[in-house]
Formats: C-alpha cells, structure tokens, sequence
C-alpha cells in the first residue's frame, strides 16, 4: 500500500490535566499534576527538573490553600469551559478522532471512593456527545500522568498494591459508563516515563524510597495487572472495544559503529521497549532477569499475575514520537554531545534541535515504526508527535508557523514510506491540537497547536482562540487522506 487506508484515524491529542482547568469544579480532586508550580524567574534549564522531582515539602506547600505559587496545571487552557468551542474547531479541521484522557480525580476525587462523583462522568458524556455529534472518534487514555494526589500521600502511591484495585474500579465505572460512546482506549500514558518521573507517573515521592529504582519497577508491575485488569474488564463491557498500551518511543541510533556503542543502544532501547514488551506479549521478556539483576530489583510478583498478563495482552500499540538520540559508551570522550532536554541523551550530529533541544528526527519515525511492527505484529496507532515552538502574531493578527507544518509533513512523509514498508498504521494524532501547558515545563509559551490560545506562562490572557497557519493546512492533509501534504 502506498496510500494512506481510506479509514485512517486523522486527529489531535491532549491530556486533562493540560487543558481542563476548572480544578476546582464539578468536585474534582487534586491530581499529583496539580501541584506543580511555574516560575518564569527560575534558570530555563531547571524547568524541566521541576518535572522529574518532586518532595514533600512541595506538594505540602500545593495542597496549602494560603500558597501563592500558580500551578499551570490546574488551570490549563480552560477546555472545561470552552470544549464546545475547541470540539467545533477540531471538526472544522476534519478530525476523524480526538485522542484525550479522563482525569481520575473527576471521577473518583481521592482515588479510593466506592461511588464515583456523578459530576465528574457527566462533563466527559457531554464532551463525547459534543465529538460524536461531529463524527469524531473519542481515543481515550485513563490515566494521562494524573492519579489522585491523595493515592500518591495516602497510600504511597502505584507501589502499593492497593492502587489496583482502585484503578479497576474507576477503569470499570468508565466503560460501563461510556460503553455507547467510545471504542478506542489505552491504558497508561507513556508508561515507560517512569524511569524519568516516578512522581508524575506512579506516585511515590523519591524521598521515601531511598531504592528508587526498585520502587519505580514494583510500581509499574501493578501497573501491568492493572492495564491486563482493564484491558479484560474492557473486551467484556465493550465488546467491539480495542485497548492499546501507549509508550514513549525515543528511537536510539549508536553514535558511532563502535561495538560498544551499539551493544548499549540495543540495551538502553530494550529499557523502554521493555514496557510494551510486556504489555502486548503478555509476559516479561527473557532479557528482564538480566536487567533487573544489574538494577538490583527484585519483583514481588503475587501468584496468578502471569496468568493475567498472559491472557490480557493489549490489542493494539500506540506510542508518542517527538525526537532520537544517539547514544555512546564513552560520552565523556565526546565534545558537544550534551544531550535531549528532557531525557539527556547524546545529540546527533546530523540532526537540528527545536528550541527546546528535542532532536528532529522525521526518518526516525519510520524506522520507530518499523521496528515496532517487526516487533509486535499489532496495529500502531501515533498517539503524540509535533513541534513545541515559540509562536508571534503578526501585525496582520496571523501566526505563520511555516516550522510547524514543515515539522508535521516531514514526519507525515516518514508515516506514508512506513505504511509502503508494509506497517498496519491505523491512527495519528498530533500533539496539543491546541496550544496547552507543557507537561515538562508547565509553560503556555511551548506551543504544538494548529489553534492558538491567548494565555502566557502566568495564566493571563483573554483565552480566546485563533486559528494559525497550520490549521488551513491540516485541514487539507485530512481532506485529502494525507495526499497533499
Ligand atoms: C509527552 C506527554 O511526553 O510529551 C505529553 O505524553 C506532553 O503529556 C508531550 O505534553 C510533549 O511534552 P512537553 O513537555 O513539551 O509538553
């Protein structure tokens, strides 16, 4: 096939947290995402650290209702009050899918409720009768890097195997509720970030685990009950259902062909590849007594977990593809190889640098690909891509964002060379469809949208909306099937 299938999944993505706002309506619960503060005065390279560390004193501080700090994420670009809106645009644009997540603590404010918050469920019916009213496939994630707060202090968060339990019972609540209105689903949000943020993705605060790397792999082998647990409870309520798993797939290319070099590429990549490893196979790979054994982790995996991960492997893999990185054995013997931003690999020398540090990296994405459809032999679904850039209106009121859609269509390229190499690619949808607080820097200023939102880093701003060059242009690429790019 060298064409697009006629079917293919078109659309954007956001996660709740990023673009609710409204935290404090509708009885919801603070998530672990509510309390991140930003700070314009703060070094631009400790941003992103805010992301990765988290103390108590910090989120002590958040929950104090005398703080004074702005917490970006509460806020985010007040989608809970402007989706109709939002949802008529995407449809203008001729979306085929919206990809967002339900926020937990909408539904289940502490985590650890019996009955959930009727509020809660009802915004999320009335925002998929709004996609559906256009055609719009909702995709949903249930859990988008925002657990209940009060599981993270409570109860410790996904090490405990408690959460579970709490997790099926929100997972349930959400399928019997929306059963008629939504078919795609995945489970956890790039569930290999872990190794980058325990915080955000699994709740433990670094502080009370002096083996962070033990708590990290306890915490998401719950992670995978759970995800097999729902992805069953799923097949069951909804029985044309898929469930997909959703990592983060940062393609790693040895920095040079010293051996070295490409034996820990083939190391470090299984470090993340590890995840959907188990998740679409149903079984954790051979290679995993190893790793664990160097990382000093000793699982406690309770009787009858491998008969659940092994008959409830995911139907479909979906992953997140922004950059690559190269990797070396011997960083330190290289000049000029300080790494991605947000992860710290080694730059590649023949790739440029967004203005964030992310390497772009278009023929990555199909060898991304490739390498998961040789892999899994499952349908792919890319769940984010897309450029984070500093955007200017001009003086005509326009925003030419000719970098956006340069970035869009050399990846979309990429896609149509992999369906010609034979990959099932059944859905893409581009990253913060919508200008939307950045998950790492909790900024406004980094923008992926094809609409613009008039809100700085602060939360000022009128939050209107305005379309940007790229919108006109996406909306051809989905009119034409991905034809005229
Ligand atoms: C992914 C996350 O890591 O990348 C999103 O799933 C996030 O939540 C996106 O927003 C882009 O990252 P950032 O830090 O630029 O917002």
């Amino acid at each position: 096939m060298t064409k697009f299938p006629k079917d293919f999944l078109w659309g954007g993505a956001t996660a709740a947290h990023q673009v609710e706002g409204g935290y404090k309506e509708g009885g919801k619960g603070l998530s672990v995402s509510d309390v991140y503060t930003f700070d314009s005065r703060l070094p631009r390279e400790q941003w992103t650290d805010q992301w990765h560390l988290m103390t108590h004193q910090q989120v002590e501080e958040a929950q104090d209702p005398k703080s004074k700090k702005y917490y970006p994420k509460r806020h985010g670009n007040d989608f809970y009050h402007h989706y109709k809106e939002d949802i008529a645009l995407f449809a203008e644009m001729g979306f085929k899918c919206y990809r967002t997540s339900i926020a937990w603590t909408r539904i289940f404010p502490n985590g650890d409720e019996l009955v959930p918050n009727e509020e809660g469920l009802k915004f999320y019916d009335n925002m998929f009768d709004e996609l559906l009213k256009y055609g719009i496939e909702p995709v949903v994630s249930l859990s988008h890097y925002e657990m209940p707060l009060y599981l993270a202090t409570e109860y410790g968060g996904w090490v405990n195997r408690k959460v579970i339990d709490f997790y099926v019972n929100f997972a349930n609540t959400v399928f019997e509720r929306y059963k008629n209105k939504v078919k795609y689903w995945m489970t956890f949000n790039e569930i290999n970030c872990v190794k980058h943020h325990p915080y955000v993705s699994i709740g433990v605060i670094e502080e009370n685990h002096p083996d962070i790397e033990q708590a990290k792999y306890q915490g998401v082998h719950h992670q995978f009950v759970a995800s097999a647990l729902a992805t069953k409870a799923c097949h069951k309520i909804i029985p044309n259902s898929k469930v997909g798993c959703m990592i983060s797939y940062q393609l790693l290319v040895p920095y040079s062909c010293d051996p070295d070099d490409v034996q820990k590429t083939v190391t470090s990549q299984r470090d993340s590849l590890f995840f959907s490893d188990v998740q679409a196979r149903g079984e954790y790979p051979a290679y995993t007594n190893r790793m664990f054994e160097e990382k000093g982790v000793q699982l406690e995996v309770e009787i009858g977990d491998e008969e659940i991960l092994s008959q409830h492997p995911v139907d479909y893999i979906s992953f997140s593809y922004y950059m690559s990185s190269a990797v070396s054995a011997h960083p330190e013997k290289l000049e000029h190889a300080e790494g991605n931003l947000i992860t710290g690999g080694i730059k590649n020398p023949h790739l440029p640098s967004s203005e964030w540090g992310w390497q772009v990296d278009p023929k990555g994405l199909r060898i991304a690909l490739n390498q998961l459809y040789d892999r899994y032999q499952k349908p792919l679904f890319i769940a984010e891509n897309g450029l984070g850039a500093v955007d200017e209106i001009q003086k005509d009121g326009s925003i030419q964002d000719d970098y956006r859609i340069d970035y869009l269509k050399q990846h979309i390229e990429q896609m149509k060379e992999a369906i010609h190499d034979g990959v099932d690619l059944f859905g893409y949808t581009s990253w913060g469809c919508i200008d939307i607080v950045s998950a790492s820097t909790s900024q406004m200023s980094k923008r992926y949208g094809f609409i613009y939102v008039d809100q700085d880093d602060e939360g000022n701003g009128t939050k209107q909306r305005r379309k940007k060059k790229s919108f006109d242009w996406y909306k051809k690429v989905i009119a034409t099937n991905g034809e005229e790019l």
